[in-house]
């Protein structure tokens, strides 16, 4: 057996798990694995999402998704998690510009929040295809273009080997699927927890269920963000439960539609190209007018989540803004030189936001709004391996 790093997982988990007596796997024997006992803990408004019919939620699973979701060991060399790219404190983004993977491979996009991620009709900045939690997995855990996780044909079966020798693990599997240690069930976990990474408790929230208020300049953001009739258009774009993100699918039924835009972040040469390799839904359609269309991302919680767009190339939310109320970005000196403002791809709409100074910064206020303390302090959510 090849040499299995010690995590700070493997380390840690039986020290303080013995204070609590429970090491061993014990602890969660106590956990309801039965789906009939699971309840949705859920803010004010939001029906559960849609749960597949072959992973049914239950308290055990979503405890073992916890788990592995922040468990080093799930790499090909034991220095990354989904956690890695996934912090908790900032939303489950990772304050990077663009995320870095196990082997230090740069990804060519920023790694979104996962907040709510579980209502969204679609999953990733322009891939229509994943559309499960389930599906999406396959890329961390499998990608190799670039290596996010690591896990290929000529390690799975050792990388699986390590939950296997585990103290914990084998109880932990048993007692959420009543089966064993497999891949499938280890995607199945992980998701089953990222369903229940729902926020809904910022102030923006609290104000609309009366029992915040709004500063001034963010009720002005507000009606600018919101106004159908005015000169923002965000809601055209960020719109749903989710204030973008895609259609937002609940187990009620589906709200908000919306799909992929090029704001005009690049032009190179004139041409209206993106860069190689983050050119957008294009890749995935091979049609050239989706050339730069990216989604529209959830701008809940924004305000953690900087960098900015799929590239992480914006800083703050000012200069995301500004961004959109200049109709696009003039981008150089370099390579990708060239003028965003006009490339033949740019979405109409775009060129219709007509926001000065004043608006952009209640716009900002209000993005400022969407914060949901609550949440990326909830211990639900915390790493279970931390000291405390
Ligand atoms: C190397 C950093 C990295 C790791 C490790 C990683 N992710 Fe991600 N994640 C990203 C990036 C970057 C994206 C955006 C990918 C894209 O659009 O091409 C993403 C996207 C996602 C999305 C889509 C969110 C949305 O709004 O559409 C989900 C869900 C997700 N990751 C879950 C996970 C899970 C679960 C794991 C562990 C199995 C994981 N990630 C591991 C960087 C990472
Ligand atoms: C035509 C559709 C469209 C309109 C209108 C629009 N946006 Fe966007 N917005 C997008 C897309 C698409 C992205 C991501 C672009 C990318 O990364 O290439 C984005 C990105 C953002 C981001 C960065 C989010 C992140 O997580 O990186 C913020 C903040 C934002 N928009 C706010 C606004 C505000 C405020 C308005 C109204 C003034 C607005 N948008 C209007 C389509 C739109």
């Amino acid at each position: 057996m090849p040499l299995v790093p010690l995590g700070r997982a493997a380390l840690l988990s039986c020290t303080l798990l013995l204070l609590a007596s429970a090491c061993g796997g014990g602890s969660d024997a106590a956990l309801p694995s039965d789906p009939a006992d699971w309840t949705w803990s859920l803010p004010a408004g939001f029906a559960p999402p849609v749960v597949p019919a072959d992973n049914p939620m239950n308290a055990a699973k979503v405890d073992l998704g916890r788990r592995l979701f922040y468990d080093t060991r799930l790499s090909v060399n034991g220095t990354q998690a989904c956690a890695g790219c996934h912090t908790q404190g900032l939303a489950f983004a990772d304050g990077r510009a663009v995320a870095r993977g196990a082997t230090g491979q740069n990804h060519p996009r920023n790694a979104p929040g996962l907040f709510n991620a579980a209502y969204q009709a679609t999953l990733d900045w322009a891939n229509p295809a994943p559309r499960t939690l389930e599906q999406q997995m396959h890329t961390p855990l499998f990608g190799e273009q670039p290596v996010e996780l690591g896990v290929n044909d000529a390690n799975r079966a050792a990388i699986l080997q390590r939950l296997k020798d585990d103290a914990q693990y084998p109880a932990r599997f048993a007692s959420a699927f009543g089966g064993p240690i497999q891949w499938d069930n280890v995607v199945k976990a992980i998701a089953a927890f990222e369903r229940t990474l729902v926020s809904g408790g910022s102030r923006y929230d609290q104000a609309r269920a009366g029992t915040a208020t709004l500063s001034d300049s963010e009720r002005r953001g507000l009606a600018l963000f919101f106004g159908e009739q005015g000169q923002a258009h965000c809601v055209q774009c960020h719109g749903g439960p989710n204030l973008g993100g895609g259609a937002f699918v609940s187990s009620e039924g589906s709200v908000g539609g919306s799909g992929f835009y090029n704001i005009g972040l690049f032009n190179i040469g004139g041409t209206g190209a993106y860069p190689a390799g983050s050119q957008g839904l294009i890749e995935f359609t091979g049609r050239p007018e989706d050339m730069g269309k990216f989604r529209a991302p959830s701008l809940r919680n924004v305000a953690l989540t900087a960098p900015y767009l799929h590239d992480g190339s914006a800083v703050t939310l000012e200069a995301v803004v500004a961004l959109h109320a200049d109709g696009g970005r003039v981008f150089g000196p370099g390579p990708y030189t060239g003028d965003g403002r006009a490339s033949p791809y740019k979405d109409p709409l775009i060129d219709r936001i007509g926001i000065g100074a004043q608006d952009q910064a209640d716009l900002v206020a209000f993005l400022r709004t969407l914060t949901d303390e609550a949440v990326v302090n909830d211990v639900r959510f915390a790493d279970p391996f931390a000291r405390p």
